[in-house]
C-alpha cells in the first residue's frame, strides 16, 4: 500500500497545529475505507491536561462524520525523530478503529508502518467491562 498521499496529508495538518506551550507539532491523516481522508493537529490549551493529540483530533472528526471503518492513519511531527502515538491514543485507536496501519513520518522524510497492535499489544477492551457486569447480576 502506498501510503505516499497520506503523510502529504499529515504534513499539511501539521501547518495548523495550535502547539504555544510544547512548541511540539504534530499532524495526523486518517485513511477511511470509503477512502476518505480526514486530517487533524494537535490543540493545546492553557489547562495543559486538556490538550488534544493530532491523532484524536482526525478520528474524531471522521468518526462524527458518519465513518466507522478505517484502514491506516499517518503520524508526522517537525522532529528529525519518527513520532509514534501516545498511549491513550492508541487505546483510543484501537477500540473505535482496530488494529489499522500506523505509519510515522520524521522531517527527514523516513517513513515506518507498523499495525497498531504491534504498539498496543494487550488491549483493554469492552470485553473486558462485559465480564465484569455479568459477574455482578
Ligand atoms: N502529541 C500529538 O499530537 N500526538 C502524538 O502522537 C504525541 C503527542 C502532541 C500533544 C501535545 O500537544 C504535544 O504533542 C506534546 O506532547
Amino acid at each position: 500500500m502506498e501510503y505516499h498521499d497520506l503523510v502529504k496529508r499529515a504534513k499539511k495538518s501539521m501547518q495548523y497545529a495550535h502547539a504555544p506551550y510544547s512548541n511540539f507539532r504534530v499532524g495526523a491523516a486518517l485513511l477511511c475505507e470509503s477512502g476518505t481522508i480526514y486530517t487533524g493537529s494537535n490543540i493545546e490549551v492553557s489547562s495543559y491536561s486538556l490538550t488534544i493529540c493530532a491523532e484524536r483530533v482526525a478520528l474524531f472528526k471522521a468518526i462524527s462524520e458518519g465513518e466507522k471503518k478505517f484502514s491506516a492513519i499517518a503520524v508526522v511531527s517537525d522532529d528529525t525523530e519518527f513520532t509514534p502515538p501516545c498511549g491513550a491514543c492508541r487505546q483510543v485507536l484501537w477500540e473505535l478503529a482496530g488494529d489499522i496501519d500506523v505509519i510515522m513520518g520524521n522531517s527527514r522524510g523516513d517513513l515506518e508502518i507498523t499495525k497498531l497492535h504491534t504498539l498496543l499489544p494487550e488491549p483493554f477492551t469492552a470485553k473486558h467491562l462485559q465480564r465484569a457486569r455479568k459477574r455482578h447480576k
